[in-house]
């Protein structure tokens, strides 16, 4: 018996390798070329990934996922709520978007969860989605029981943390309770999940505590104890994300509700665009978030538990709207081109290695477009820059971002270099009026890479793979969509000063 067992064991772990519980990945696409989706899906299987959220229910994306057993969190968009709230129109879309992909089999979709809305009551939207956000909830979740789904999958409403907190006289965890122009409806909205035994979704970002709080103590951020603790009765927080998630915790427990099951939809920390974020510092935190989930941790208030953690996300995204700040489209653990950044130990074995880049990625020649030695009207450079940036990710370039020491002519360099690649190193994208110039000296400098575009994206050997390569990656359907309801952080900005309100107050009561 014992033998047996240690024998499927062995046949388990060989099978599919090691991996850490219940760790799931955002895969978001408001990129210039996005990766084919059945790039990406070998991409996940080989890094061990078992889960995956979107923001959509993309059918191209879903297809590509088809019978890899990987389990799927689709979302409904904000926009689309009210739709919802009509029940024969959430019958529809249960039927458009979760039976059509056969969940039970396993050449099917593994839809595990369908997200109702994204992040609907953020402070920043005010009261647009308040009245139509839980009757949609309760739509879906009905639809999908009378889909005879009801078992299959779960419903959620990913929320930001800005929906609960601490009173400013009390900053602690143990009195968390729901934001109060939300109280009621969050109470509702807690009780049907607990009722019907669906999940509660939180994002969670230690990032945004400390941009948003210039007080914030960067420490605390992290997972290896570092900062001075915040006391909470015998409960000592070392980290801010213990303190945000017990916070939670603790509001559900004030409803009768302090069993549910709460998902962390996103977490994860940028690369770019912030002079602390880079590839060591989110190594740092990945290192600990990874340890936590292996070691089965939990919180203060949830001890010895593991929970369903979606990272986020998976490759940067270069058209994602900066108004939260530069950071926002560096958040991948992947380049856009599916090369990884940094050693993580996804696998949970203690040794954390480089992540497997995406398969089958060809490059441009080895080319790079810079400003010419002798260029004459060096006066033009800033109009050039300027048309350049507009059409590609400049954030690099800001103060403390990863070019952000070159000097102008580097700078410059840097943003034509960008234009030529994104346009596919056409010889008539490297001129600038004469001020620029093709070289094959590789022109990164220091922390700066100035990168190579992919070419193309051999998809031949993938499942769903024919309809690959990165032909139709910029159709117009989908970024309507993405712009308005799906952009996880696109709106962070305004709402972060909530969210950290919190732990700015928890922080303002440490002794730092
Ligand atoms: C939530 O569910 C738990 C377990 O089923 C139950 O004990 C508790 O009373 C429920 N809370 C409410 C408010 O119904
Ligand atoms: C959690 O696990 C630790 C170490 O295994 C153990 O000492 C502790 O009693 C556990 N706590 C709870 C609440 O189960
Ligand atoms: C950028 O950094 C430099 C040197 O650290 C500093 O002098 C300058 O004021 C900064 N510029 C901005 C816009 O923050
Ligand atoms: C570059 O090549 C890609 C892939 O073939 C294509 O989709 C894109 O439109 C091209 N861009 C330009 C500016 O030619
Ligand atoms: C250019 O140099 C950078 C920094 O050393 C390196 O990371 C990159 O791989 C090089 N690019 C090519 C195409 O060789
Ligand atoms: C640039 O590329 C090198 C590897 O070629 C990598 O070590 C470094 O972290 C990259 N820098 C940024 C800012 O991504
Ligand atoms: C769905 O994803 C595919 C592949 O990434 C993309 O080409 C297409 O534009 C997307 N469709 C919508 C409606 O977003």
């Amino acid at each position: 018996m014992k033998f047996l067992q240690l024998l499927t064991l062995a046949f388990f772990i060989a099978l599919c390798g090691p991996f850490v519980e219940g760790l799931g990945v955002n895969w978001g696409t408001i990129a210039l070329r996005p990766l084919p989706p059945a790039t990406t899906v070998k991409l996940l299987q080989d890094n061990g990934i078992k889960k995956v959220k979107l923001f959509d229910a993309n059918d191209t994306v879903l297809n590509a996922l088809a019978g890899s057993g990987i389990e799927v969190m689709i979302a409904v968009f904000n926009n689309d709520l009210p739709e919802v709230g009509d029940y024969d129109k959430a019958k529809e879309w249960v039927k458009n978007n979760v039976e059509k992909y056969n969940v039970k089999d396993k050449d099917g979709v593994k839809i595990t969860c369908v997200a109702v809305g994204n992040e609907p009551f953020l402070r920043f939207y005010k009261d647009q989605f308040t009245s139509t956000t839980f009757p949609a909830l309760k739509n879906i979740q009905k639809a999908l029981g009378e889909a005879g789904l009801g078992d299959t999958v779960k419903v959620t409403i990913p929320l930001n943390a800005d929906v609960y907190e601490s009173p400013y006289d009390n900053p602690v965890p143990s009195a968390g309770y729901f934001r109060a122009d939300v109280a009621p409806l969050m109470t509702d909205i807690v009780k049907f999940l607990n009722e019907t035994s669906n999940p509660f979704t939180v994002n969670i970002y230690p990032f945004l505590s400390y941009y948003t709080s210039p007080n914030f103590p960067l420490d605390f951020a992290f997972f290896d104890a570092k900062a001075n603790p915040v006391v909470d009765h015998d409960i000592k927080y070392t980290n801010v994300f213990d303190a945000n998630f017990d916070t939670l915790v603790s509001a559900l427990k004030k409803v009768d509700c302090g069993g549910l099951d709460i998902i962390i939809g996103e977490v994860g920390w940028p690369t770019d665009g912030n002079v602390n974020a880079n590839v060591q510092i989110a190594q740092r935190f990945y290192d600990g978030l990874l340890a936590k989930l292996t070691k089965k941790e939990g919180t203060p208030l949830r001890p010895n538990s593991t929970f369903e953690v979606y990272m986020f996300g998976l490759y940067d995204e270069d058209q994602k709207s900066v108004l939260p700040g530069d950071f926002e489209r560096h958040w991948g653990i992947f380049t856009v081109d599916g090369q990884p950044k940094f050693p993580m130990d996804l696998a949970g074995t203690g040794e954390p290695k480089m992540p497997v880049s995406a398969t089958g990625v060809e490059y441009f020649p080895a080319k790079w477009c810079v400003v010419k030695p002798d260029a004459k009207d060096v006066s033009k450079i800033p109009d050039a820059m300027k048309y350049a940036c507009d059409r590609a990710d400049c954030t690099p370039l800001a103060n403390g971002s990863s070019c952000g020491a070159l000097d102008e002519t580097g700078k410059a360099s840097y943003v034509f270099n960008l234009y030529y690649q994104n346009q596919n190193q056409s010889d008539k994208s490297c001129d600038f009026d004469g001020l620029a110039t093709v070289t094959t000296k590789n022109a990164s400098q220091g922390t700066c890479n100035f990168t190579i575009m992919f070419d193309k994206v051999d998809t031949a050997d993938l499942p769903h793979g024919g309809d690959g390569g990165s032909s139709d990656s910029s159709s117009k359907g989908g970024s309507d969509h993405k712009s308005s309801g799906s952009s996880p952080s696109a709106v962070l900005a305004f709402a972060v000063a909530a969210l950290f309100g919190v732990f700015g107050i928890l922080v303002l009561g440490m002794d730092v």
